[in-house]
């Protein structure tokens, strides 16, 4: 399909082609049901499926077991900034957050509304260009859990090894990684994501929380705030985002397809390096915003010489259809994100744009 252009946008984001047609194909007569997915009432065997089976595909991709479960929740990330403490910051306890963003920032700021805080570190210094050392790391006395956002969508750092602090809960916003490299998913408690970035379409957010968290969820919060809730029933407590949870699973299935997140991982060092070399090797015409032990594989940030020229990068990558790529205001200058379903063709193409536009104008 030719007229497709290459989508940097950070969220939302780029689908697999493969994923849309599908959808396209049976989007008018679901399973010969007779009706669309959209119409589909979420107390039917059909959608239960879904459900079931997106959790199932979850958590295999995660390596997780029985003692975690999937919820597909509205609201956002956003959302799950309070729902956190909420559920978990009660009767005097504190919980530490590590600052890497305005994401982590903002959940902070949540947080402060239902019980104590502590900052366990920041790199607000230097604009967020860098994930803390572990030395770095000050933790609170006995923390209810660690706060950390594994993929600064805006800076575009990424912690390359993702910390665990022993017995302390730890719980992650990856909103921006998720599934983008293997990792250790049961050193956490709680992992959580808008889906709108690696998972599929938005309206959608996943949480994937470890059973014993669900235990004593507060009574006095409402139904819809508690994890438990949600658990109990299957994520259908109210009308789910169906047609979400339908793509997300598409989504799943198509990562298991492309062999999972070992295979992906591996493919998205190989797309980030295409950029970033292009960066390191222009001599100082692109300059990267993270330092590089703190670079992200789904977000790359980069300035110009000047802000002209980040205006004109912008406008003639559109025009040579590679979208997006305007940094978010807090940064500046240019940010390209490639999520798992950015193709390897599509950062190809952004680097010998990036080339030939040093060459015209270096
Ligand atoms: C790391 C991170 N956390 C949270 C959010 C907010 O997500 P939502 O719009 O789903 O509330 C974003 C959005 O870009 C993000 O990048």
């Amino acid at each position: 399909m030719n007229n497709r252009i290459f989508n940097f946008n950070a969220g939302p984001a780029t689908l697999p082609l493969e994923v849309l047609q599908e959808v396209q194909s049976e989007l008018l007569n679901y399973k010969q049901t007779g009706m669309s997915i959209l119409e589909i009432s979420h107390r039917t065997k059909p959608y239960e499926a879904i459900n079931a089976e997106a959790e199932a595909n979850m958590k295999e991709l995660l390596g997780l077991g029985d003692n975690y479960r999937v919820l597909f929740l509205q609201g956002g990330a956003s959302t799950q900034f309070a729902t956190i403490p909420m559920n978990f910051l009660a009767d005097g306890g504190t919980a530490d957050y590590i600052l890497t963003g305005v994401w982590s920032e903002k959940a902070l700021k949540e947080a402060k509304l239902f019980g104590n805080t502590h900052v366990a570190a920041t790199t607000a210094d230097g604009n967020y260009k860098r994930i803390p050392r572990m030395d770095e790391i000050q933790l609170s006395d006995k923390p209810v859990y660690v706060h950390i956002t594994s993929n600064n969508t805006i800076y575009g750092t990424q912690w390359d090894e993702l910390p665990s602090f022993g017995s302390v809960p730890l719980i992650a916003d990856m909103s921006s990684d998720i599934l983008n490299k293997p990792f250790a998913a049961e050193n956490f408690s709680l992992i959580y994501a808008g889906a709108q970035k690696n998972l599929g379409p938005s309206g959608v957010t996943v949480v994937i929380i470890r059973k014993d968290l669900l235990e004593d969820n507060p009574k006095t919060i409402s139904a819809m705030m508690r994890y438990e809730t949600h658990a109990k029933n299957d994520s259908m407590y109210n009308t789910p985002p169906v047609f979400s949870v339908y793509m997300l699973n598409l989504v799943l299935r198509w990562l298991k397809a492309q062999g999972g997140v070992k295979a992906i991982g591996e493919r998205n060092i190989q797309k980030a390096t295409l950029v970033y070399d292009t960066i390191d090797q222009s001599g100082g015409f692109y300059r990267g915003h993270a330092d590089k032990d703190s670079r992200s594989l789904m977000n790359v940030t980069f300035r110009l010489p000047n802000e002209e020229l980040e205006k004109t990068f912008a406008k003639e990558a559109e025009q040579a259809s590679l979208i997006g790529l305007k940094g978010h205001r807090s940064v500046g200058g240019l940010r390209a994100s490639m999520y798992n379903a950015m193709s390897v063709a599509g950062c190809q193409a952004l680097k010998e744009f990036m080339i030939e536009f040093q060459r015209k104008n270096g």
